[in-house]
């Protein structure tokens, strides 16, 4: 249970029920001051705030919220950190259509970036086509800024930057590496591992771009960066600091988690600890233990970023393509052999879970911690086009029976680079530098 500042309780919505509890106790004209109070502050709930001073400013100056109706009431006056310029008002960058544009797309080459994986690197695993390379995404309602790696190195000037998540951030994260990196000469720039964390530094700007390993934020039996192919997976509630050590002092934080949740309906949660010889264990449903592991997240940004210096983003749901019944394929597909994009605009995959989205969006909508919520589901769902399917390296050797049916060994999960997720990034840089 964690301590609120009185005032702070007065106008949060958990304390409603904290009143209600303690209202007979009170005496009844003291009760009628509260209930006063209450009503003054949520009629004239700006200049209440005001009154509260800078600590809760603050919090309203950012997108505390995905819904750009929200987004409006913010206070452009306090400077959003890293901000250079004002998105366009009222334009919703997560919604719009893919363009064809093989002048300005990709935007480096595979073989121009050493960083990455040789699990992402589809043309040197013999993908015959390039088409997936030339998608621009175009808002509806707007044009996305032109991802500057110059303004991006000179704002990590003496800061760190770091994604947080599973194999899916890991992605985004090389991607974004990609698209600075050759703006950095050979011998002022290393990449190396330390376990679940990997550090790009870009050493005559003192900057580094890292990446940690934390597939559920969370504590879990799947932390190890290189063995954690658990089938039988436990997240472990209240554990957020147990990683959450380690992001303390980064300046710009970006958090996904979904992959790993989806092991069935429910999901072993452990209460006490992973050394426990007893260990106690319950089943929650798959959206009420995601939705304990956002509020960990929330609850930890809240006591240890400070909101007038730093950014904190999240990732929605990666979307996977492992079955083409989905967008009226033949039965028994996936990815493989895809390399035009799903036209159908509300189409969305029976891999990817509303309530889980349904979820991310109601905690967001509450936070009082402002984050920036990064909404790239609808715009990937489209690319079934995009992902690595069979040309990537293969975990182990493939058998004989594997190989004559491609279907079985595609992943359809993970995305080709430069690709898809370049987009995500150049979404991250509009909303880092012009929220
Ligand atoms: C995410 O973006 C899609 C496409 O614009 C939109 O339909 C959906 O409502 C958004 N989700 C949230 C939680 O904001
Ligand atoms: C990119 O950013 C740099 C540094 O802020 C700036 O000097 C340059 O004009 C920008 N380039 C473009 C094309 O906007
Ligand atoms: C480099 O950046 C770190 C923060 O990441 C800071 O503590 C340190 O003082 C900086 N060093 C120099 C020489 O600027
Ligand atoms: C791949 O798809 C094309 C049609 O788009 C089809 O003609 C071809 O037979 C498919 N190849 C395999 C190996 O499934
Ligand atoms: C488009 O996708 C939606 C959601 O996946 C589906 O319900 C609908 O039938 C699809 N429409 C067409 C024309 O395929």
């Amino acid at each position: 249970m964690q301590i609120m500042k009185p005032t702070l309780s007065l106008i949060s919505p958990s304390s409603s029920t904290t009143l209600l509890r303690g209202k007979t106790r009170l005496s009844p004209y003291l009760f009628t001051l509260l209930v006063f109070i209450l009503f003054v502050a949520i009629l004239y709930g700006e200049d209440f705030m005001c009154i509260f001073g800078q600590q809760l400013q603050s919090y309203s100056y950012s997108e505390n919220s995905p819904f750009s109706s929200t987004t409006q009431r913010v206070k452009r006056e306090n400077k959003v950190p890293f901000a250079v310029g004002k998105g366009e008002e009222g334009c919703d960058v997560f919604s719009g259509r893919w363009v064809w544009d093989e002048l300005t797309r990709p935007l480096y080459e595979e073989s121009d970036c050493p960083y990455i994986q040789p699990q992402l690197t589809c043309q040197e695993h013999g993908r015959p086509d390039k088409d997936y390379q030339h998608w621009r995404w175009q808002p509806h309602g707007c044009d996305l800024p032109q991802f500057n790696a110059s303004l991006v190195l000179e704002a990590l000037r003496g800061k760190k930057m770091m994604f947080v998540g599973d194999s899916l951030n890991r992605g985004q994260y090389v991607s974004f590496i990609c698209l600075i990196h050759q703006l950095i000469p050979e011998d002022a720039k290393s990449m190396e591992t330390f376990d679940s964390l990997t550090v790009f530094t870009a050493k005559e700007y003192n900057a580094t771009i890292e990446f940690y390993w934390a597939p559920f934020l969370l504590e879990s039996n799947s932390d190890n960066a290189v063995i954690h192919r658990i089938s039988d997976r436990i997240v472990r509630k209240g554990s957020i600091n147990k990683h959450g050590k380690n992001w303390k002092g980064v300046d710009i934080l970006v958090f996904n988690t979904y992959l790993w949740w989806m092991t069935g309906l429910k999901m072993k949660t452990l209460l006490g600890s992973f050394d426990d010889e007893e260990k106690e264990i319950v089943e929650l449903s798959t959206e009420d233990a995601y939705r304990m592991a956002m509020k960990s997240m929330l609850r930890w940004l809240r006591l240890n970023m400070d909101p007038k210096k730093t950014r904190v983003f999240f990732t929605s749901m990666s979307p996977s393509h492992g079955k083409s019944i989905d967008w009226g394929g033949e039965p028994g597909g996936n990815c493989y052999n895809q390399t035009t994009l799903i036209d159908n605009t509300t189409y969305w995959g029976s891999d990817c879970r509303k309530s889980v989205m349904e979820v991310i969006g109601e905690v967001l909508r509450k936070s009082k911690v402002p984050i920036t919520f990064l909404n790239i589901t609808q715009l990937s769902s489209y690319r079934r086009d995009a992902h690595t399917s069979i040309y990537k390296k293969q975990w182990s050797p493939l058998t004989a029976e594997q190989l004559a049916n491609p279907v079985s060994y595609a992943d359809c999960v993970h995305w080709c680079l430069p690709g898809l997720q370049d987009t995500w990034n150049e979404l991250l840089f509009a909303k880092l530098f012009y929220p």
